[in-house]
């Protein structure tokens, strides 16, 4: 049985049109999914649509439509825009649905039993755009304004049920120190540490000011907290909480391997999601991993500068450089780590241009093309057994043995949702090509024939070594990267084991291999303007 493995993005709001927030943050699931089953692995990739709240009900009352409606009408935008971005994932879950409804239900159930849910009165900060209260001190730090809408927080007193969280500080503190790597990156969890430190107030899991959204069991006019509603997507999609005999057995997915999510949204999934976990006595995800944001031209992105890299701008570079080329700079350039990347049209252009077209797509031209002229396009023999001509570009190595550690590094820095490391580690094998060929000059070497063996085991080790490079760019670049397999195909080409796939000489000799031109030249002048 395959090792089971679980990424999710977080569910998004439908009062929200597409953009390039939810497209990065699925993007990168969508890449590390992908390498996953590429390696064998029995994937589950979840993503989905946060359907309930005020903000939902107040976006439909304004167009005069229900809040269902609304919600409807958006998640089918949000799935539509998966399918453009080229999305794999395992399921959509939405939290309108009934199986997540009635879950929700047995679990709230489950937590006022376990005696961590309790009546009482709140009054606190709230962020109405955010639907989320802040403390007295975190209020006075954000100087009473939301840190994302910039509008004035309100003063609101409400009778609600409330989870315990102060309970769980010790255990969470516990958790952060006996798992270094429970959040990452460590910037992150650092900041998470500093906050736990400060105290933990209990939060109020219901709501009475509003309608739209699951009932408290057994507390009339009492409606779950949007936020607590949409945690449990994590382990309703799961079906941990169904009582249902024909649910799914996804069982095996859970603790999820990754929870990727936006910096902002990290207390929720560090904190008060973990807390819920423990009174539940259900298993703690094994990574929550926050990345930081977009911005524009060194600008944040806001609805009010209307500097959005929206779902109409994305169209436009998908037609520009093509979905792969997206998908690259997303997985390579974006803000992984604890600092926000910028956006911008030039900076595209030249990732394309270094990266992709001079070496993803032009080092298998190179190869390709070679071949083609020297051995009519079928692959030649190598009579050295992958002991490359000259040793400078790939120092004391065999190509066989520099695929294999490569391999191998690629398969750690994967599994550690190093996707940027990754990709460097399987460009550099181009570059290496590249650079094999530069000194060994097989174009010089063609023009004796007393080379011809010499070449011949030249251009096959490039061969190979590319074949081999253009598997571990496949998870990032999948129909470019089906392209090249097609092109250097051999036995190993596709549906094959991991193993199989990323040997290095599985090409036959005599195998046709194509030239092909998988990324063209863009003329910068005619580039996409950012925003
Ligand atoms: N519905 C909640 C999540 C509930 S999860 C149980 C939510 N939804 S959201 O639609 O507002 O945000 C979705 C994600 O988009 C967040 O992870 C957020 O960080 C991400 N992004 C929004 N703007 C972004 C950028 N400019 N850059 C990168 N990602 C950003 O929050």
């Amino acid at each position: 049985m395959s090792q089971a493995v679980c990424i999710t993005t977080p569910i998004y709001y439908v009062n929200d049109r597409p953009h390039i927030g939810h497209a990065y943050t699925t993007t990168i699931c969508d890449v590390w999914s992908r390498a996953e089953r590429l390696m064998g692995r029995d994937v589950f990739f979840l993503t989905g649509t946060d359907e309930h709240g005020s903000k939902v009900e107040k976006s439909a009352a304004a167009r005069g439509i229900s809040p269902q409606a609304l919600a409807d009408e958006n998640a089918a935008e949000f799935q539509r825009a998966l399918a453009t971005f080229g999305i794999s994932n395992s399921d959509f879950i939405r939290t309108t649905q009934a199986r997540h409804e009635t879950q929700v239900q047995e679990q709230l159930r489950r937590l006022v039993k376990s005696g961590s849910v309790y009546l009482g009165t709140f009054e606190g900060w709230y962020d109405e755009g955010q639907e989320e209260y802040h403390t007295e001190t975190r209020a006075r730090e954000l100087s009473y304004l939301s840190p994302i809408s910039g509008k004035p927080l309100t003063r609101a007193t409400e009778q609600n049920y409330y989870f315990k969280l102060s309970a769980f500080a010790d255990r969470l503190a516990k958790h952060f120190a006996d798992h270094p790597t429970f959040v990452r990156p460590s910037e992150r969890a650092n900041e998470m540490l500093g906050r736990l430190r400060d105290g933990l107030q209990d939060v109020p899991i219901t709501r009475t000011n509003f309608s739209w959204g699951i009932a408290m069991p057994d507390a009339p006019g009492h409606v779950v907290y949007v936020w607590i509603d949409a945690l449990f997507n994590y382990i309703t999609a799961l079906e941990l909480g169904s009582a249902d005999p024909a649910r799914p057995d996804r069982s095996r997915y859970w603790p999820a391997t990754y929870h990727i999510v936006g910096k902002e949204i990290l207390w929720f999934h560090a904190v008060i999601w973990p807390a819920l976990l423990m009174a539940l006595e259900l298993p703690l995800p094994k990574c929550v991993y926050a990345h930081s944001f977009w911005i524009a031209d060194g600008q944040k992105m806001s609805k009010s500068l209307g500097n959005f890299v929206d779902l109409a701008t994305i169209d436009r570079y998908f037609a520009q450089f093509g979905l792969d080329a997206w998908r690259w700079y997303m997985a390579t350039q974006g803000p992984i780590a604890a600092t926000d990347a910028d956006f911008n049209a030039k900076h595209f252009h030249e990732i394309y241009t270094a990266d992709l077209v001079n070496t993803v797509g032009n080092c298998p031209s190179r190869v390709g093309a070679m071949i083609g002229k020297y051995f009519d396009g079928r692959l030649p023999a190598d009579s050295t057994a992958g002991q490359p001509a000259h040793d400078g570009a790939i120092g004391s190595h065999s190509w066989d043995s520099l695929c294999a550690t490569t391999v191998r590094e690629w398969e750690s820095r994967m599994d550690a949702f190093d996707l940027q490391g990754a990709a460097r580690i399987a460009i550099d094998l181009l570059r290496r090509v590249d650079a094999f060929i530069n000194e060994t000059a097989p174009f010089k070497l063609a023009k004796d024939p007393a080379n011809a063996v010499q070449l011949a085991s030249i251009l096959n080790q490039c061969a190979q070594t590319v074949r081999v490079a253009g598997v571990l760019l496949e998870p990032f670049m999948p129909s470019k990267m089906a392209a090249l397999a097609g092109a250097f195909g051999g036995q190993a080409s596709s549906g094959a084991p991991w193993v199989v796939r990323v040997k290095y000489g599985t090409i036959a000799a005599g195998h046709p291999i194509e030239k092909l031109a998988l990324f063209p030249r863009v003329d910068p002048a005619t580039c996409v303007p950012a925003g």
